[in-house]
């Protein structure tokens, strides 16, 4: 079995002084684990962080979004090449804040991820579905689709890229899929990058949604689930070294 991958998503959270005690913190518990570890921060931190995870090499850095453009006049925006710069190994792309809030398309986000392979980035590829889709029974149609665009923009390269489930109603809200309704819809993304390359068992397949300490364990032990997408409990180090254990024990 591949070593899960455990990624933090710190949102807009963070300052100079609690990303470092956070990191510190992290570190400092970090002994023994058999995981493989990212922290996605603000952009604003890229250079503070570098700094912080210079020197070690259980915990990669991420950023949380990535331009879709190469380079030029996108005000605000942040290209792969840039990310590179600081040693960025992975960037979320298609986030469902990014979508809804910002108004990303399917397109836009496989654009994103593209950019982010092509400079060497690990694309974080989520996909999820909303209450109402999963209320309309369309979860497996919508994130076969939003995989789809994916698949079609990336074509060979789709082996190099993570992806994250994350159902939307389950995010920040302190709802859980259960593990049965996570694996299936793994299950389903599984296939679907079976048939789109050979190299499938490369591409681990995280779970994303108010994942914590209390329920890591189970949702890790899936067959389909290689590891989760941290929000609010990655704030919190004692959590995140929690759920870190728990994707360590079930590697
Ligand atoms: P949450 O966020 O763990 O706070 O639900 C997960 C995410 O949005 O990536």
């Amino acid at each position: 079995m591949k070593q899960k991958l455990i990624a933090g998503n710190w949102k807009m959270n963070g300052s100079l002084a609690a990303n470092a005690s956070l990191l510190q913190a992290v570190l400092d518990g970090s002994k023994g684990m058999n995981c493989h570890v990212a922290v996605c921060v603000p952009s604003a931190y890229l250079a503070q962080v570098q700094v912080l995870l210079a020197g070690q090499s259980l915990i990669a850095l991420g950023s949380q979004d990535v331009s879709a453009q190469e380079v030029g006049a996108f005000t605000g925006e942040i290209s792969a090449g840039m990310l590179k710069d600081f040693a960025v190994r992975y960037a979320i792309v298609g986030h469902s804040e990014r979508r809804q809030y910002h108004a990303e398309t399917d397109a836009t986000v496989a654009l994103k991820a593209q950019r982010a392979l092509s400079a060497g980035i690990t694309p974080i590829v989520c996909v999820g579905e909303t209450l109402a889709d999963r209320q309309a029974g369309q979860t497996e149609e919508v994130v076969r689709r939003q995989l789809a665009a994916i698949i079609h923009t990336n074509g060979h390269c789709i082996s190099e890229i993570v992806v994250a489930y994350e159902p939307v109603w389950a995010i920040g809200t302190g709802l859980t899929a259960t593990p049965e309704q996570a694996q299936e819809v793994h299950a389903v993304l599984r296939a679907q990058l079976k048939a789109a390359t050979s190299n499938s068992d490369r591409i681990s397949i995280l779970y994303g949604g108010s994942m914590n300490a209390a329920n890591a364990a189970q949702l890790l032990a899936q067959a389909d689930i290689d590891g989760g997408l941290i929000g609010g409990a990655a704030l919190k180090s004692t959590d995140f070294l929690a759920i870190m254990a728990a994707g360590s024990k079930t590697a």
